[in-house]
């Protein structure tokens, strides 16, 4: 196993800078950026990671709520150093799984160096994703709950598959860490999360344990974890449960080792989906005692904490990061622009000139990631909407909005991306043409109805991982990619940048509801205020070399904002 840290840049600010929510005072001006120090990355892509200038120049505003002395902190060892500093190299460290005696190293030798620069300059074509499984040699039968798993230190409490890449490219949690240097804004919080386990995740989770959080983990898709990074976790001393290719009964297994743990309970949940949520609900409502907040990701989570709300069983202040402004301008589309084609792509190697695309949903996935991305490769794009005022929005982006069924004969692939379910039914799926390729972007994998291709009469062929041609006894095959589950996660990768906001957004709003005083959030759902998700980006600005302009006192008295933020009211979207 190969770890790298290369230098990067980012800002250099202070934990006091950090902007609190509701009520609190806009801030003081803050210290400018300087060189940044350093990430965890691989080989392949250090050179392109950061841009070679990143002096910020963004004002950063006062959140003196925030700051905790308490030095608790996760027992286990970070792969960057917590005070930001440069390491120079990884130190050896080794896992070993009692019945196969298998042992990786995180140092890279020569030899290791070679092999992982070859691993990495394959990822196009096989890094976690469905085409890369097959050719995985973690990809053993042998289910992890089956093993006995120990890391170096002697520590068992996770459970996972193996592996050997990471990386990342997180400018603005270093910068977090940076500002936490002494100060520990989680100190005392026991974090249970529940989300994609990717390499972004786990600079969250090294992010959150240097904050001063205990963290315990589970995937919330049973595809999409990297089991190289789960691996990398579990050895710097995190609680880990989770493995790409979980079975329906493992993922709940793996939830509930999470939460079910003697001597440790959690008081913040940070989930994306809701099932981590709905399952303590279910299991062991008496948590919620402790339970100091929920920070939620995903649209379908953030449905079932409505729920919840509306009636009145909604027991802790909930924080809906999904419909912040910086998750939803960045994630849902920079996100789904870049990788709809990468998963389509390793899957199934198509060409998209000239190809007939029915995308369903004109959102923010679909919208400006999916149809963008597919017309911009020449791809002929039809649109399916259920509301007039997106519809609209096709309509003038210069797309066709059809009903489903008008354009299923003859499209070569078709995409969900509704949050909704049943969007494509058994009758469609019998109507299309032989080859036709369908997946889903959504976060559930309700929006095609598979369930309905498990009939005697259809035949299933596993042609690569992830990617099923189901044959009618006509000989028509469709291909069905992650069995409907979301094709970017579970077939390729999704660019660490966009991400890094998302994780950002998220880690603010566990330090604002654990830090939040008594009677600020009561049992509701809330959004993150304004003034975070513009440090967020202010975070992310350095990047880019980005020169931010500044009100002046004139400007800013005619428009009636503070010099300082926030910029856009809180319905701004
Ligand atoms: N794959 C990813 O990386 C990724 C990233 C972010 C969000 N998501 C997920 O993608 C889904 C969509 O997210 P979004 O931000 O675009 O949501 P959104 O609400 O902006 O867009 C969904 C659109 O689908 C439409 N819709 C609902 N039912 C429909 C139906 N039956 N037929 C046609 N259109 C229908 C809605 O009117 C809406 O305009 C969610 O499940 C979300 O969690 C995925």
């Amino acid at each position: 196993m190969s770890v790298q840290v290369v230098a990067a840049k980012m800002a250099e600010v202070d934990l006091k800078d950090i902007p609190s929510g509701k009520g609190l005072p806009a801030g003081s001006p803050v210290s400018p950026a300087t060189e940044g120090k350093n990430i965890v990355k691989n080989e392949a892509s250090a050179s392109a990671a950061m841009s070679p200038s990143a002096e910020s120049s963004a004002k950063m505003p006062q959140a003196s709520a925030m700051k905790r002395t308490d030095p608790q902190q996760n027992g286990g060892e970070a792969f960057v150093n917590r005070d930001g500093t440069v390491a120079e190299a990884p130190r050896m460290k080794k896992i070993q799984f009692a019945d196969q005696k298998q042992e990786f190293s995180k140092r890279p030798s020569k030899i290791g160096r070679r092999s992982l620069s070859r691993s990495i300059s394959q990822s196009s074509t096989d890094s976690y994703s469905s085409a890369a499984s097959y050719t995985d040699s973690s990809d053993d039968e042998t289910s992890p709950r089956d093993k006995q798993q120990k890391n170096s230190k002697g520590n068992g409490d996770f459970c996972i598959k193996t592996s050997n890449r990471l990386n990342s490219e997180m400018p603005a949690l270093m910068a977090l860490r940076k500002r936490a240097q002494g100060e520990k804004p989680l100190a005392g919080a026991k974090v249970v999360g529940c989300t994609h386990i990717t390499a972004q995740t786990a600079v969250l989770m090294e992010t959150l344990s240097a904050l001063g959080a205990q963290c315990r983990w589970a995937a919330c898709n049973i595809y999409s974890t990297q089991n190289e990074v789960a691996a990398a976790l579990a050895e710097g001393g995190f609680s880990v449960f989770a493995w790409k290719g979980e079975s329906e009964d493992d993922f709940w297994w793996c939830i509930d080792r999470c939460v079910n743990v003697e001597g440790w309970q959690p008081n913040m949940i940070l989930d994306d989906g809701g099932d981590l949520t709905h399952w303590i609900y279910k299991k062991y409502p008496n948590m919620f005692k402790k339970i100091k907040g929920i920070v939620e990701e995903s649209v379908t989570g953030v449905h079932r904490l409505y729920q919840l709300s509306k009636a009145g069983k909604l027991c802790v202040p909930a924080m809906n990061v999904n419909d912040s402004v910086t998750k939803q301008k960045f994630d849902n589309l920079y996100c789904c622009r870049e990788s709809i084609l990468d998963g389509l792509k390793r899957t199934t190697d198509v060409m998209f000139g000239g190809k007939q695309v029915v995308v369903c949903g004109y959102g923010e996935v679909s919208r400006k990631g999916c149809c963008a991305a597919l017309k911009a490769m020449g791809s002929i794009v039809y649109v399916t909407e259920i509301d007039p005022i997106c519809a609209l929005q096709a309509c003038m982006d210069g797309f066709r909005l059809v009903k489903l069924n008008e354009v299923i004969r003859q499209v070569d692939i078709v995409i969900t991306c509704t949050g909704n379910k049943n969007v494509v039914v058994r009758e469609n799926l019998d109507r299309m043409k032989n080859g036709c390729i369908v997946c889903n972007m959504g976060h559930s994998n309700t929006e095609i109805d598979v369930a309905s291709l498990r009939t005697p009469e259809l035949t299933w062929e596993r042609v690569r991982s992830q990617v099923d041609h189901v044959i009618w006894p006509d000989g028509k095959r469709i291909v069905l990619l992650a069995e409907g589950r979301l094709l970017n996660l579970s077939c390729s990768t999704v660019p660490t940048f966009v991400l890094s906001i998302t994780a950002t957004t998220q880690a603010l709003a566990l330090i604002e509801l654990y830090n939040a005083p008594e009677g600020r959030y009561k049992q509701d759902v809330y959004l993150l205020p304004k003034k975070m998700d513009e440090y967020v980006a202010s975070l992310h600005l350095p990047t880019f070399d980005a020169h931010l302009t500044e009100l002046s006192d004139e400007q800013a008295k005619y428009l009636g904002l503070n010099k300082n933020g926030p910029f856009k009211p809180n319905y701004y979207r």
